[in-house]
């Protein structure tokens, strides 16, 4: 969904842009930068390069839906002022992050004949509003058409018809929706934030940016996005998203459990499941131990470290399960062949990565964001995948103002189709 107006952060200075991560745990605000011509600094023209973020513990907002407007809005604005004091930038638009329960990604079939000599554009156009034709709730807002491929003449694996003959022509699109008064929701938030909304971004997208290679976009992998409300699973192949879900499970649920499990506040079951937290009694040894009962009031004692694997091993153990029947039922697993990639905050507890290999049956390994400057915090930190991503997600559309190619096949795609659709971008 675009909404028109590229406001001052972009105009004024031109080469900036700010991705605005709203998740249930903390909020980030990533400044970025597009490097136009050689700054003297080594940066490579056309790079992308963060120059800082803020962050604020998350209000007000539960599984990517809002709960209280003020206290959101407040914590948006708290994460957006550390992001200006650090930066010495004044931040007044952002590319925002959606997730939640409410998103659905349908995949929807196009068909047109051709009467022209040749396809154009104007049949690429045709052909996706003919897919996009699927009836779609009026309570639903449609985030991103994101075209898989073409077909012509039958023909199959075409990534690009232009400039080709054929009668029929043919498109499979997946269509991301979420609910339009969620969305509206959590822009209001952010208009109470004094920020004006460039464009809403379903967040794998986004997160795919900063994390996946072109490579294992192009030969099939699974992005498993454990944050701290829900865990969204992406899938991509032949350099194109193809599906992905959001699981209502996240590191909170860890938590919880321990919490529960324990007796003891959700404040030190966080601390406990940070410091010794494990999801395999394999990994843990007999005589390990953790201690216990910080909590005003309480005593502290050791336990055995087993009693608090033995908590978090069954919830992780259902979180892959649920990933695996997703991946089943999408008969996705013998397309995998790049494997997964796990990010999120809830993949750093020990075990997960072994947890999702044997579960998965697929190779796995952990993405974060990597050399796009900024400090040690951001790079190597999975919590930021998304962050980064928006902010990435967002330069990119500018690129070719500049002069540059978008190195993304996925975006590039999107934004011709955004081009077509609203006539705002070039
Ligand atoms: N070192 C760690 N070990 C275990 N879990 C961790 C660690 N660091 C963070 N987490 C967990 O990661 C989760 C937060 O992850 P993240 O910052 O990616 O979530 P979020 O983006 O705020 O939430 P969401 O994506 O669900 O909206 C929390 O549940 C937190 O407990
Ligand atoms: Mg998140």
């Amino acid at each position: 969904m675009h909404f028109g107006f590229i406001k001052e952060v972009a105009m004024k200075h031109e080469r900036l842009i700010v991705g605005l991560d709203v998740g249930t745990t903390k909020v980030s605000a990533v400044v970025g930068e597009i490097i136009s011509s050689g700054n003297g600094n080594g940066d490579a023209p056309g790079s992308i390069k963060i120059l800082g973020v803020g962050t604020s513990a998350s209000r007000g907002i539960r599984k990517g839906v809002v709960t209280n407007i003020e206290s959101s809005a407040s914590a948006i604005r708290e994460a957006v002022l550390e992001a200006e004091k650090i930066t010495g930038i004044q931040i007044n638009a952002v590319h925002l992050g959606i997730t939640g329960g409410h998103i659905h990604c349908i995949s929807s079939h196009g068909v047109i004949a051709v009467k022209e000599k040749e396809i154009g554009q104007k049949e690429i156009e045709n052909v996706i509003d003919s897919a996009k034709a699927v009836a779609i709730p009026f309570d639903r807002e449609i985030l991103h058409i994101i075209p898989e491929g073409y077909a012509v003449n039958g023909q199959e694996g075409i990534t690009d018809p232009r400039g080709m003959g054929g009668v029929r022509l043919e498109t499979n699109v997946q269509i991301v929706s979420g609910d339009a008064t969620s969305i509206q929701n959590l822009i209001r938030s952010c208009k109470k934030a004094g920020l004006e909304v460039i464009e809403a971004v379903y967040q794998p997208l986004a997160s795919a940016d900063a994390i996946l290679t072109e490579d294992e976009k192009d030969l099939g992998v699974a992005m498993i996005d454990v944050g701290g409300g829900t865990t969204e699973v992406s899938f991509f192949r032949e350099g194109s998203f193809c599906h992905s879900a959001v699981l209502a499970i996240g590191g909170n649920n860890f938590t919880n459990d321990v919490a529960i499990g324990m007796r003891i506040s959700t404040r030190e079951a966080e601390y406990i499941k940070k410091k010794y937290g494990c999801t395999l009694l394999t990994l843990t040894k007999d005589d390990e131990e953790v201690e216990i009962g910080y909590d005003e009031g309480s005593t502290t004692r050791k336990i055995p470290r087993r009693y608090l694997v033995e908590i978090l091993q069954p919830r992780a153990e259902e979180l892959f399960s649920l990933i695996k029947e997703e991946l089943i039922a999408k008969g996705l697993q013998k397309s995998l062949n790049s494997g997964v990639v796990l990010t999120g905050g809830g993949v750093l507890m020990q075990g997960m990565d072994v947890m999702a290999e044997n579960i998965l049956e697929l190779p796995v390994r952990m993405g974060s964001p990597v050399n796009n400057g900024g400090d040690a915090g951001i790079n190597g930190n999975p919590c930021y995948s998304t962050g980064v991503g928006l902010m990435i997600y967002g330069a990119e559309e500018f690129l070719p103002e500049y002069g540059y190619e978008r190195d993304h096949m996925l975006y590039g795609t999107m934004s011709k189709i955004k081009t077509w659709m609203s006539g705002k971008f070039k």
